[in-house]
């Protein structure tokens, strides 16, 4: 298991006394949680179990867990026996409704910083996670991006591994300060190239490039001229850069997330400071850096319409908090709605609306945000797709009194993966697309991350036997596949992580992904669970 580290050791003073309110009332039973005032979450924020210590969740309950699972996606409704009988890949599919819609795309998700490397390579800028991660003490045992998985050398032997997977698409992230060095101005053309390449041998292979813009990597010049998200100018800043590579990369990627999760980069970098640029802001200065970056990614989808090839589908990838109702009655299911709803206000919530909502504004009161409506339109720019990343549930359930939900606490013995902040909870990928269809009408979604981190060791004969990650994505799976069958359009699943990266403040310890890496020696080695995602991508049905 992993040590706790910062962002991992979360009390529960800290996690809910950052910032002033800003979402509307999080009352929390149990006692556990006293503030009343909300705040916006984080997922990685998770209230911790009382005791903050993590047990090992026993045989019996993994059997339990694994059962439920399977019962999830026995539950088929006739609609989707039809989708069953339609997609099966196999004839035993169709006994067994287990299937995926025929459309349905399997990926693996990275991100440039937690795997290229070359830092200076070929003429990139600085970013605020080199910045960051040089700073002694702000990472777990001093890691850092500098070689990272020496991917931006690597990429063809990387893509091979992705091939012999299986998967027919791939996400990835473009760092900005490969391409604007100085975060604007001249563009670099040797960055550039790099993505040319990357995307012309992911279609050698036929494997689908979907890139994402902003996965955190920040050019350092701009925090230092303007301040970074602090200042609109960031904002139109990435819509230029968004622009300029969706036009010249857009005849072959397809797929443009704007940027990953908002929710983290800015209440973990701006609220917290547990993340780069490790800023602590008071409530109206980090609303006002919730604005900014909910606007880049407004008029980042603008910049995208006006320069690439019609063709192109934008979305982006964000950790919607996933309220889950704890025990499923039309009182709970409503409440988990209304708490999805407002606890995202900041983000998917004004991105999909275009207004912040009444209990938003009154709960940021006099720290609220500065804005005009034509940026409230801008940062509601229609969207082709919505891609959100699901890791953990929090579960919900109806009150009598406004604002009508309440946070149920989770157990202390509540199973938890190998983050601390992870509770397993695989209703969350029920309800998370389930709530984009019902509060939004998203006709396309795309889980754009799920996984879970464990504690990967290679056993004597080198082979790392995660039946942990296999028992979550299988009972993870089982959820989605139970919104698909209920009819909500989920269009594809990334899984996170093609690798073991780095995973930023805890560093290469926390391990995410399907293959192992030997950080001495860069050695990939699948496993077990890529052999069981290989077999979900050959059945295209759950395995
Ligand atoms: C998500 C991030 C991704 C990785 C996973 C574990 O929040 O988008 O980069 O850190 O969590």
């Amino acid at each position: 298991m992993n040590k706790p580290h910062r962002r991992q050791k979360i009390s529960v003073r800290n996690e809910w006394s950052a910032g002033k309110s800003l979402a509307p009332e999080l009352h929390v039973v149990g006692g556990v949680i006293t503030a009343t005032t909300g705040k916006l979450m984080n997922f990685r924020k998770t209230p911790a179990s009382p005791s903050g210590d993590k047990p090992s969740p026993s045989r019996r309950e993994l059997i339990k867990l694994a059962g439920a699972g399977a019962l999830a996606a026995n539950s088929a409704s006739p609609a989707a026996a039809k989708t069953n009988a339609q997609t099966a890949a196999e004839p035993g599919n169709a006994r067994m409704p287990r299937g995926l819609p025929q459309d349905f795309q399997w990926g693996t998700a990275t991100s440039a910083y937690q795997i290229e490397g070359a830092w200076q390579d070929d003429g990139k800028g600085e970013s605020i996670w080199d910045r960051f991660t040089h700073t002694p003490g702000a990472i777990k045992s001093n890691d850092t991006g500098d070689v990272a998985l020496d991917h931006y050398h690597r990429y063809k032997d990387d893509v091979a591994q992705m091939k012999s997977l299986g998967v027919r698409t791939y996400r990835f992230s473009i760092s900005w300060p490969r391409i604007f060095p100085q975060g604007a101005g001249q563009p670099n053309a040797k960055g550039l190239d790099f993505y040319d390449r990357l995307a012309d041998e992911l279609l050698a292979n036929n494997i689908d490039p979907y890139a994402t813009l902003y996965h955190w990597d920040l050019p350092q010049a701009l925090q230092d001229s303007v301040g970074g998200w602090e200042s609109a100018d960031t904002a139109k800043a990435f819509a230029d850069y968004a622009g300029y590579v969706s036009g010249k990369l857009g005849d072959r990627i397809k797929h443009f997330f704007t940027m990953n999760e908002l929710n983290t980069f800015v209440e973990l970098g701006h609220g917290t400071g547990e993340f780069a640029p490790g800023q602590k802001l008071p409530p109206a200065r980090l609303n006002q850096v919730r604005h900014h970056a909910v606007l880049g990614h407004g008029l980042a989808v603008q910049a995208i319409r006006a320069n690439a090839k019609p063709s192109v589908k934008i979305g982006i990838a964000e950790n919607l908090v996933a309220a889950v109702p704890v025990i499923e009655t039309p009182e709970n299911i409503s409440a988990a709605e209304q708490a999805a709803r407002e606890i995202n206000a900041g983000y998917l919530t004004v991105i999909l609306e275009g207004r912040y909502t009444d209990a938003f504004l009154a709960a940021a009161g006099a720290d609220a945000p500065k804005f005009t409506g034509e940026e409230l339109q801008a940062i509601a720019t229609p969207l082709d797709f919505v891609g959100i990343n699901v890791y953990t549930p929090v579960y919900v359930r109806a009150i009598g009194a406004a604002p009508g939900y309440e946070i149920v606490p989770f157990a202390k013995s509540h199973p938890r993966m190998a983050s601390a902040w992870q509770f397993f909870g695989p209703e969350a990928l029920y309800w998370a697309p389930r709530h984009l269809q019902k509060l939004w009408n998203v006709k396309d979604i795309y889980i754009s991350e799920n996984g879970c981190a464990a504690a990967d060791e290679p056993a004597a004969d080198g082979v790392v036997y995660d039946s942990d990650r296999i028992m979550f994505l299988r009972s993870y799976l089982a959820a989605l596949q139970r919104a698909i069958t209920e009819g909500v359009p989920v269009r594809g699943y990334f899984l996170w992580s093609l690798f073991d990266n780095f995973e930023w403040s805890s560093g290469y310890g926390t391990r995410y992904g399907l293959i192992h890496v030997d950080y001495a020696t860069q050695k990939r080695t699948p496993k077990l669970s890529a052999a069981y995602y290989a077999e979900v991508i050959k059945r295209h049905a759950l395995a």
